[in-house]
């Protein structure tokens, strides 16, 4: 085979690693420290700082929230060099703030990147349902199906008996129901206290243990899940979830079609989007922020929906780089 066709098209999420490895960094400064706000405004900071060294034309599309709220990385924000390629952003500096500030296990900071256009804003659509899987359950669970419907299937699809799956569930009073249909099904829960984003992730990541992904989440986590899980080959399926009357009333306002069924491309379409994400504190996906005699190691995921490459990279950053990054 000629080099020249090998020769791969710019890959941007080996560039976007370095802007969740300083907001990791940053964040994990303020690990156990009990202070969830500082600990974010320091990630955000970090990874607005990185970002605008990055070669292109961003728009922020999943942020922060609204410019009056958030100094930085607000939804609507230029960010990057400007110059091509025209990119939305959708980034959560810390995925976990209370996992972060209680020292607590899987916290994360994540970026996804798409061509102009292609996520969906989530605009006040704050919670989806979601059904995440791994490759081997992609055209198999379908969101509108009972929970036994679907963990009978997966486990046929994955060769196992269904008390062999493992479900993860966000620890939510909401999903009170759902958690005792999984169990009735003789399924393993692992209940999460926060960051769906790693758990969802985590049913493509065959050594973490998890098979499938249920329940209520944020929906920009699930616009960012969907960019990643597009690259690993699994699926997501989601459906916004109003949580009254009023919101109701405000999501179809905004145009949002509330009995639909959101797929991968509806989330993110087309098929050139990247991810980065980096361990902040350990979890089951990433080794969390460590500090060693030879300098401070960090633990990413960076993958390209286009060619499904899925690259685990540790790096090794030296005292100045953190010092620089944190101060
Ligand atoms: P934050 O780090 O922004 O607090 O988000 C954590 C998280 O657990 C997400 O992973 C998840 O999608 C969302 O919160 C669930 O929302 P809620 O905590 O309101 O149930």
């Amino acid at each position: 085979m000629a080099l020249e066709s090998l020769k791969p098209g710019r890959n941007l999420a080996l560039e976007l690693v370095r802007t969740t490895e300083a907001a990791a960094m940053a964040a994990a400064e303020w690990k156990g420290r009990g202070d969830k706000i500082g600990a974010d405004q320091a990630a955000v900071d970090a990874m607005r700082s990185v970002l605008s060294g990055v070669e292109m034309d961003g728009i922020v599309v999943i942020g922060e929230g609204e410019k009056d709220e958030a100094p930085m990385l607000y939804n609507g924000e230029s960010v990057g060099t400007g110059e091509p390629p025209a990119t939305d952003i959708a980034v959560d500096p810390i995925d976990g703030t209370t996992l972060t500030s209680l020292g607590l296990a899987g916290a994360i900071a994540v970026i996804a990147v798409a061509d102009r256009g292609a996520m969906l804003n989530p605009g006040s659509a704050v919670y989806m349902e979601k059904v995440a899987v791994g490759p081997e359950g992609a055209g198999i669970v379908d969101i509108r199906l009972p929970v036994d419907r679907n963990l009978t299937a997966l486990a046929k699809a994955k060769g196992k008996a269904v008390s062999e799956l493992t479900a993860v569930v966000l620890d939510r009073p909401r999903h009170d129901d759902l958690i005792a249909e999984i169990r009735a099904c003789g399924a393993r829960i692992r209940l999460i206290p926060d960051g769906d984003i790693a758990g969802a992730i985590a049913t493509a990541w065959p050594e973490s243990g998890a098979d499938i992904l249920l329940g209520i989440g944020g929906t920009p986590e699930g616009v960012i899940t969907a960019a990643a899980l597009k690259a690993m080959g699994g699926d997501l399926q989601g459906r916004l979830w109003p949580r009254s009357d009023d919101e109701r009333a405000i999501l179809l306002d905004e145009g949002h079609d509330l009995d639909k069924i959101l797929t991968l491309d509806d989330l993110v379409s087309g098929n050139d989007s990247f991810f980065a994400a980096t361990g902040i504190t350990s979890g089951d996906l990433l080794r969390g922020v460590q500090v060693t005699s030879e300098g401070t190691t960090t633990q990413s995921l960076v993958m390209r929906s286009r060619s499904g490459t899925v690259r685990l990279i540790e790096a090794t950053h030296r005292q100045e780089k953190v010092d620089s990054i944190t101060a």
